[in-house]
């Protein structure tokens, strides 16, 4: 069964900084990004309950600006910079670095926050942003590598209690941005045209409480279907979206995998030869970013050359040297990997980087001859819930030697 998204829950959460009212978020997945978040909130001033997948919110005061180690830990945290600003007129979180996957600068999330009338400073490494009363303005939130997914939540966010209309153009278009826009609208927000490059937020005075189910984690349900095509075997992937995966469905068939639809579930089989596709990552609706890790051992394992274009992240290849270890053939070329696959992949020890890198390494593991032992797993906690659980229900044999 595929957990709620990670990237849907996480602003989705930060949102609930904008009523006073209980909020109730059902399918949240067993995260540690989840459960950092919701300590953010906590340090916020809000109560937080977890009932099994369901979490219960309410920000009934905003007591405090959070606690900054929690929020510098977590890049996500980011965006309670928007609601933030709309409740309470200031906002203060630490001035996020670079990651192993890329310099991620915030300014676009700031370009479209000053647009709104926020006056912003950085100081000592924190973001400092007040504002009288936020107004709608019309903004371009578009930057050198496309739209910004957590900036068009931010900008959406605080724009929702903003007076007048604000309009976001070349807006991010991806789905966890349509499941905060259909959570905000379920609060008592105008927000029109989430999903396209153009929404359109009308402000207003209040929102209320509101009850939300999160979409289906599409790359989770990514993740599992490369590694049933790398190892050969079958996955029915139950409670996915066909419809936010067409990009990486569309690859897998390309590649020689067999995609079912079976009801409500999806079925994801290699019977066939692989052969190799090239893939370059793009904002939704193009291959994501997110997944390019994991098709790279799938084309390691595919007869022939494939090349693996990343245009999102600058340098989120930190994987391939480790690909490297297992034997996998890997040579990256300015934005490009270029593979050279059908080799067999032999089991050793890696370490993960990140965490789409981490479920790469697994899916290697899971495929190659031999043990493969994964080190710093946390990373993969962050992002897959219970994913040796549900790897092992499936028949792989994958054992975690240290707590989660
Ligand atoms: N960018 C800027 N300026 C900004 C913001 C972004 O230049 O102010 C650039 C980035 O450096 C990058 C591109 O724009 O080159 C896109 O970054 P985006 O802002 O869309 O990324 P994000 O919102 O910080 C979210 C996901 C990432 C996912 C990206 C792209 C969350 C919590 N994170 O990040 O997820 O890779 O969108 O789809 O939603 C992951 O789950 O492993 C992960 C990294």
């Amino acid at each position: 069964m595929i957990s709620g998204a990670k990237n849907a829950v996480l602003p989705i959460m930060a949102a609930t900084l904008l009523t006073s009212e209980p909020c109730i978020i059902r399918r949240v997945p067993n995260l540690s990004d989840v459960r950092f978040m919701a300590q953010i909130l906590e340090s916020l001033g809000a109560t937080v309950r977890f009932d099994g997948d369901v979490l219960h919110v309410q920000a009934a005061k905003i007591t405090g600006v959070g606690d900054y180690e929690l929020i510098r830990k977590m890049r996500g945290s980011v965006c309670i910079l928007g609601p933030l600003l709309g409740r309470t007129g200031k906002a203060m979180v630490s001035m996020p670095g670079g990651c192993v996957i890329g310099a991620r600068p915030i300014d676009l999330h700031l370009k479209g926050l000053k647009a709104l009338g926020a006056k912003i400073s950085i100081d000592k490494g924190y973001v400092n942003a007040a504002v009288r009363k936020l107004r709608g303005a019309e903004l371009f939130l578009g930057g050198r590598s496309g739209p910004t997914v957590l900036g068009t939540a931010n900008v959406m966010m605080a724009a929702a209690l903003a007076g007048g209309i604000t309009v976001i153009e070349s807006a991010a278009c991806e789905p966890e941005v349509v499941d905060l826009a259909n959570f905000l609208n379920d609060m008592g927000a105008k927000v029109c045209g989430a999903g396209s490059p153009t929404i359109t937020i009308t402000g207003v005075k209040k929102l209320h409480g509101a009850e939300h189910e999160v979409i289906p984690d599409r790359i989770e349900a990514a993740t599992f279907a490369v590694a049933a095509a790398a190892t050969g075997g079958e996955v029915t992937l139950r409670g996915a979206r066909p419809d936010h995966l067409h990009a990486v469905l569309d690859k897998l068939k390309e590649a020689g995998v067999t995609v079912e639809r079976s009801g409500a579930a999806l079925n994801i089989s290699r019977k066939g030869k692989l052969k190799p596709v090239d893939i370059t990552t793009l904002p939704y609706s193009g291959f994501p970013t997110d997944v390019q890790a994991q098709i790279m051992v799938l084309m390691a394992l595919t007869p022939g050359i494939s090349i693996i274009t990343e245009r999102i992240f600058e340098s989120r290849f930190m994987h391939v040297s480790e690909l490297a270890r297992l034997g996998a053939d890997i040579a990256i070329e300015g934005p490009s990997a270029i593979v050279k696959g059908g080799g067999h992949l032999s089991g050793a020890p890696v370490m993960a980087s990140d965490l789409r890198a981490s479920a790469a390494l697994v899916i290697a593991g899971l495929a190659a001859r031999g043990t493969t032992e994964v080190s710093r797993v946390y990373h993969i906690d962050r992002g897959y819930e219970n994913i040796d659980g549900k790897l092992r229900k499936l028949g792989a044999r994958i054992e975690r030697t240290e707590a989660p």
